[in-house]
C-alpha cells in the first residue's frame, strides 16, 4: 500500500511556493551567463579568516557552546547587538533582542504570534518575497501598498490601514529595499509610525540593508521612532548569508512567547557561532570590515548605474539607491519581464523579473538587478547584454 501523500497534504501546502517563479536552470543558457539575481556579498569578500579565527577561539575557551541552553540567545551577543542598535538611534535593551536563525526565521516568528487563517497583512509592493512565503502558508490575506523613489506611499497605506477587517501587521523593508533599493524618507517614516499606532497595527521592520549604506547613513531605524515596532536584523549581509545568524527585537510583553515559540521551532540557534559573532563584534574589526564593503559596494553599483545610462536611456528609467545591494528597473507599460528573461537568457544575462516581488507573481514591466557579486567587467559585460535583449524586445528597429 502507498501513501495516500495528494490526499493527507495539508491545504496550506499549496502556499508553499518556491521563492522565484523562474527556473534559472531551464532558461536557454550560453555557458557564461551574466547573473544578476544575486543577494549575497560576494564570495571573495566573505571574512573567512576573522570568523574562522572567532570560531577556533570560541571552540577552545567555550566548551559549553555544545550544550544546549539560552533560546532567547548568547547574553553577550545581544548586548553586542542593542550597543550598536542604540549607536544607530534606537533605545534597544539587550533582553529585547532575541536571536533567529537569520531574519527570514523572525519573520516566521512573528507571523506565528499574529496570524490567525484569513488575517490581513499589507506589504509594499514590490515586496521581499521570502515575506511572502512566510504569510502565504499562514492563510494570510496580503494587501499591498505602492512604493514610489520615497518610500511606501502613505495615502495608500492609510486606505489600506481604515479598509475592514482591521489588517494584523505592516511588514516594510524601509531602508534600501529589496527589491527596489529605495528608502522610506524621514517624513513618511514619522507618519507610518503615527499611522500604525492610530490603528493598533503593529509594524514589522526588516532591515538587512541599513548598514550598508554608500555616502551616508540613512535615517534611523523606524524601531528609534517607537518602542512597539518590531525590528529585524542579520549578519547574513553584513558578514555571510550562511551564518544564518539574525535578531529580532520585540516589546518585553512579547518575549516570553517569541522565546517559547523559538524553542519550539529549532531550540535554539547555533551556540558556537553566537559565541564567535560575539568576537567578532568587539573591538574595531567589524566597523573597518563594514567599511570596506560600502565602499566595494558604492563602486559596483555606480558602475552598474553608468551602465544602465549608457545602454537603457530612453528605454527604461531605474532607482538610484543610496545602499544595499539591488537596482530595480522599469521598462514601459506592458513589457512582460517573464517572457523577456528568456530572450535575455539567450544573450548571457538574466535578471530577476519583477513578477516575483508581487503577490500576484503576475507578470510585470520591471525587473531587479543585483550588483554585489559581479565583477567590475562582468557589470559592463552584463549590462551591454542585457541592451541587447531589451532593444531587440521593446524597440524592434532598433536591434
Ligand atoms: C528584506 C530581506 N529580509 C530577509 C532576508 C533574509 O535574510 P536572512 O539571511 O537573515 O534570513 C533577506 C535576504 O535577501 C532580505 O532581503
Amino acid at each position: 500500500v502507498s501513501i495516500p501523500w495528494n490526499r493527507l497534504l495539508a491545504e496550506r501546502t499549496a502556499w508553499i511556493r518556491p521563492s522565484l517563479l523562474v527556473d534559472f536552470e531551464r532558461l536557454p543558457s550560453s555557458a557564461d551567463l551574466i547573473l544578476f539575481s544575486g543577494g549575497a556579498p560576494p564570495l571573495e569578500c566573505l571574512p573567512v579568516e576573522r570568523i574562522a579565527g572567532a570560531l577556533a577561539e570560541a571552540w577552545h575557551a567555550e566548551p559549553e557552546a555544545l550544550w544546549y541552553g539560552e533560546s532567547q540567545g548568547h547574553e553577550p551577543l545581544r548586548v553586542l547587538i542593542a550597543e550598536r542598535m542604540r549607536q544607530r538611534g534606537a533605545a534597544v535593551e539587550p533582553d529585547e533582542v532575541i536571536i533567529t536563525n537569520g531574519s527570514q526565521q523572525g519573520i516566521d516568528l512573528i507571523a506565528r504570534l499574529l496570524l490567525e487563517p484569513g488575517d490581513r497583512v499589507i506589504v509594499e509592493a514590490p515586496t521581499y518575497f521570502g515575506a511572502l512565503q512566510v504569510f502565504e502558508p499562514f492563510d494570510a490575506r496580503i494587501s499591498t501598498v505602492p512604493v514610489d523613489e520615497h518610500g511606501m506611499v502613505i495615502e495608500a497605506l492609510e486606505r489600506e490601514l481604515a479598509s475592514a477587517p482591521r489588517p494584523k501587521l505592516i511588514y516594510t523593508v524601509p531602508t534600501f529595499q529589496n527589491p527596489t533599493g529605495v528608502t522610506l524618507d524621514p517624513e513618511r517614516r514619522a507618519a507610518l509610525v503615527a499611522l500604525a499606532e492610530r490603528y493598533g497595527v503593529p509594524i514589522v521592520e526588516d532591515d538587512p540593508y541599513g548598514e550598508l549604506w554608500f555616502d551616508r547613513p540613512p535615517p534611523p531605524p523606524l524601531r528609534a521612532l517607537h518602542p512597539d515596532v518590531l525590528y529585524l536584523g542579520t549578519f547574513s549581509k553584513t558578514l555571510a548569508p550562511g551564518l544564518r545568524i539574525g535578531w529580532l527585537v520585540a516589546p518585553r510583553r512579547l518575549m516570553k512567547l517569541l522565546v517559547d515559540a523559538k524553542e519550539g521551532a529549532d531550540i535554539q540557534a547555533d551556540r558556537l557561532l553566537q559565541r564567535a559573532l560575539a568576537r567578532v563584534l568587539e573591538g574595531a574589526w567589524f566597523e573597518r570590515h563594514l567599511e570596506a564593503a560600502r565602499a566595494n559596494y558604492r563602486e559596483r553599483c555606480a558602475l552598474l548605474l553608468r551602465c544602465l545610462e549608457r545602454e537603457l536611456a530612453g528605454l527604461a528609467t531605474w532607482t538610484a539607491p543610496g545602499g544595499g545591494f539591488f537596482v530595480w528597473g522599469t521598462l514601459p507599460d506592458g513589457v512582460d519581464t517573464d517572457a523577456l528573461l528568456v530572450e535575455c537568457a539567450r544573450q548571457g544575462v538574466a535578471y530577476i523579473p519583477g513578477s516575483a516581488f508581487y503577490p500576484d507573481r503576475a507578470p510585470r514591466p520591471s525587473f531587479r538587478l543585483g550588483f554585489t557579486t559581479l565583477s567590475p567587467a562582468e557589470l559592463e559585460e552584463g549590462i551591454a547584454r542585457l541592451g541587447r535583449a531589451i532593444r531587440a524586445a521593446v524597440q524592434p528597429s532598433l536591434a
